[in-house]
């Protein structure tokens, strides 16, 4: 393989940066050249490309977002939009594509090899709900800043007996909030996962109250059925029969926007390398995550076919320390 093309696809993760720059300098040593894409499949459609040289990703492992730029590309889901994208492949005579992104752009990269296209998924979300990795580019950045906001709101909590609730991200997939949750010492825990009622999380807290902490945080993903808007209007309108009020923020994309930390540069380090060589080296259709610790390949077919799942004992874990 002489020129691989490298994109990054989906919601932005902290890590995306350093997983290029890895691609870049690995393919150069096995002396393969590389272009980027710019806008992830969107770029690939438009033919929108650029060279990419050693030093065209130098001082960028630090930074978060992604360098080339990504996005959600509705016409990639298309067979027309997909054969653009083939064609722009072979126009530029780009012989095997990195695709750095969650489920839906490893979804693309799975249409794209079965296509007879070269394709090498690099697994990266802050939602961690990607079969075929245990952990995901953005995770650690993602946990660590919802858990900065977790810290400060319990200070005022703290200081007004008050009971917070933070919702974060993860969309249908409740590992962020469960883990932050555990992380920042939640009262309790709303995930789509686990069925729960407003009556149910206003039980918690108030149990909360009742063993004598004098205030409350309920860490909610916002993929579950009861989400921070739902819960809020529950609890302001039940404020006087419940004895309490709830105050409520809403994380949002500012759990995306971090610089990587050590643990998200180092896995994208490991991830991005390992698919810039083995895509080289002849493997195709396959995602290289992390398992056991190690570096990984799943094949891109298993990746979109499985869902991974919650383990059901941190879950109790994280109601047995909420005590
Ligand atoms: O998949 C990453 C993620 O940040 C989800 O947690 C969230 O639901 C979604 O992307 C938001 O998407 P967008 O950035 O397109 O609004």
């Amino acid at each position: 393989m002489h020129k691989i093309a490298v994109l990054t696809s989906g919601g932005d993760a902290p890590g995306m940066n350093a997983a290029i720059r890895a691609v870049v300098r690995s393919a150069l040593a096995k002396k393969a050249s590389v272009v980027g894409v710019r806008n992830g499949y969107a770029g690939l459609i438009a033919g929108n490309l650029t060279p990419l040289g050693a030093r065209d990703v130098g001082g960028i492992i630090q930074h978060g977002g992604t360098m080339l730029g990504s996005a959600r590309c509705p016409e990639f889901e298309t067979e027309d939009g997909r054969l653009k994208a083939l064609r722009t492949l072979h126009q530029h005579d780009i012989d095997g594509l990195v695709v750095i992104g969650g489920n839906g752009s490893q979804a693309g990269s799975h249409a794209l090899s079965e296509m007879d296209y070269p394709v090498v998924g690099v697994a990266s979300t802050i939602d961690n709900d990607l079969y075929g990795s245990e952990i995901t580019l953005g995770v650690d950045t993602a946990l660590n800043i919802a858990l900065e906001a977790t810290d400060r709101l319990k200070v005022t909590a703290a200081s007004h007996q008050r009971a917070f609730l933070i919702q974060v991200m993860g969309r249908n997939c409740g590992y962020l909030a469960l883990n932050v949750g555990i992380a920042a010492g939640a009262e309790a825990i709303v995930i789509p996962e686990v069925e729960s009622s407003p009556e149910d999380v206003a039980r918690e807290v108030r149990q909360a109250y009742r063993r004598g902490k004098t205030h409350a945080l309920v860490v909610v993903a916002e993929g579950a059925e009861y989400n921070a808007p739902r819960l809020e209007q529950f609890f302001h309108e039940n404020r006087k029969r419940l004895g309490f009020d709830l105050r409520v923020t809403i994380l949002g994309h500012v759990q995306r926007g971090g610089a990587p930390s050590s643990a998200d540069r180092l896995l994208a380090s490991r991830l991005g390398g390992a698919a810039a060589q083995q895509l080289i080296d002849g493997e195709r259709g396959v995602l290289v995550g992390q398992i056991g610790g190690k570096v990984a390949t799943t094949p891109l077919a298993e990746v979109v076919a499985k869902t991974k799942e919650l383990d059901p004992w941190v879950w109790e874990l994280a109601q047995v320390l909420a005590r």
